[in-house]
């Protein structure tokens, strides 16, 4: 038998390490357009104004029949149909969001209903317009430590809801949208390579949205401070410098904690609040604008789902291949930013073919959610008014207290 050399060979064998890889990708954005010209027609502004200060042309508003939720589903169905797996497939669903449905339940929870990824935890996730790559990086964190294989990382946004239409120097920027990725575990070397987190707390008046816990929720103080419930307010131009400061020295550690150089990146996705902020990075790295992604002409600021969307529209114009290295960056609320590199390592969009009988299984999956739902609720409700009817000893007070009730409403 073999001795083993203890200075060459461990005392127990060393796992190969897992490596987390994007293996599907998916968008959905409202059809409704909403032009600048549209915009100047409620609130003193203009197109020449807004084009050359950001960029933006047009973006997407949610109808009434859509919302964070609906429109998280559809790209997470498109990013299933890319990876060609199940729902039950997935171990984690996590939605960065600003605008979720409720406080809680998460709107990752409704989409692991939708979906009937009835294996998946699923959360929401708090970080503004660095939600997407916080998220993504929680989700490769925990597929490289082996305590998961596939998530779903979504960033879903419906802007529109929280914008004072009133405020011109904030509701001409954000638009609605989402965007999402199936990550997942892999032996091929590659896929996330380094992220990193920052945050700056002390800019929290800068861009908010007051919630219900906040001090701005209290009768007695509201107004004191000039800020709505659940509307957004922004010091745009504390955030423009912010976010100039930030974005390349973001970029330049992650790649560096990569093991690489801003040369060897081949396309920068960052998040898309203004082509101005694009314009000064790349300016300050050093990489030709042509290697920053950008649409926020036609879609606008869409939040933590606008890198998502940004990477599915560069994948569509072929604008990745195998083995690039690709740099992520969010910034805004919170303060806070964030960067990944990512080694692209999985076949391009044609090569990847979904299979027809995994679809169909797909299909029946996302059906019979919906009727398990509605049959659950269903079965509450009935299962109430049995109870409620039951012929017990306190059938007639109940009733009649229930009488008393209806009277006082
Ligand atoms: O996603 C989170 C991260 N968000 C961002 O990164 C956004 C960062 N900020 C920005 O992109 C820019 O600061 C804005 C686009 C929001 C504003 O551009 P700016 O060049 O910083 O303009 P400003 O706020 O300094 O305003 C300049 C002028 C002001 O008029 P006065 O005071 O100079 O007479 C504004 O009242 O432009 C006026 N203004 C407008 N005029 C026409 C502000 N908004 C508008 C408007 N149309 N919509």
């Amino acid at each position: 038998m073999a001795m083993r050399n203890p200075k060459t060979e461990p005392e127990y064998p060393i796992a190969s390490p897992t490596y987390a890889h994007v293996v599907g990708w998916g968008m959905a954005v409202p059809e409704n357009v909403m032009t600048n010209d549209d915009i100047s027609a409620f609130v003193e502004t203009n197109d020449e104004w807004i084009v050359a200060r950001t960029g933006i042309k047009e973006r997407r508003i949610a109808s009434e029949d859509e919302s964070t939720a609906t429109l998280a589903y559809k790209a997470a169905q498109r990013a299933l149909e890319i990876a060609d797996i199940l729902p039950i497939d997935l171990d984690l669903i996590v939605v960065a969001t600003s605008t979720p449905e409720n406080i809680f339940p998460s709107t990752a929870s409704l989409v692991q209903d939708w979906l009937n990824a009835s294996h998946a935890g699923a959360f929401d996730l708090s970080a503004a317009c660095s939600g997407f790559v916080y998220a993504l990086n929680m989700a490769a964190d925990s597929i490289r430590a082996g305590s998961i294989t596939t998530a779903l990382v979504i960033g879903s946004e419906t802007m529109s809801r929280i914008l004072d239409w009133q405020d011109r120097s904030t509701c001409i920027l954000f638009g609605d949208g989402a965007g999402a990725v199936v990550l997942q575990a892999s032996k091929v070397e590659g896929g996330v390579l380094s992220s990193v987190l920052r945050s700056d707390g002390a800019g929290c008046d800068l861009l908010a949205i007051p919630s219900v816990g906040s001090i701005d929720a209290d009768e007695s103080r509201a107004g004191s401070n000039g800020h709505q419930l659940f509307k957004m307010y922004m010091v745009g131009s504390e955030v423009f410098k912010f976010a100039t400061r930030v974005v390349n020295d973001s970029i330049d550690q992650a790649t560096k904690l990569a093991g690489l150089d801003v040369s060897d990146i081949d396309l920068v996705i960052p998040h898309q609040a203004n082509y101005r902020i694009l314009q000064s990075a790349a300016r300050k790295l050093k990489i030709d604008i042509n290697k920053f992604m950008s649409n926020v002409d036609r879609y606008g600021n869409t939040s933590a789902a606008s890198i998502p969307i940004a990477l599915c529209e560069a994948i569509e114009q072929k604008r990745i291949h195998d083995k690039d290295h690709i740099a992520l960056v969010g910034f805004g609320g919170g303060l806070t930013w964030a960067s990944m590199i990512i080694q692209w390592g999985i076949p391009e969009p044609s090569q990847q073919q979904s299979s027809l009988i995994n679809r169909q299984r797909r299909n029946i999956l996302y059906y019979t959610a919906k009727w398990r739902s509605r049959s659950r609720r269903w079965r509450r409700r009935v299962n109430k008014t049995m109870e409620y009817l039951r012929p017990k000893r306190g059938r007639v007070p109940r009733l009649l207290r229930k009488v008393d009730e209806d009277d006082r409403l």
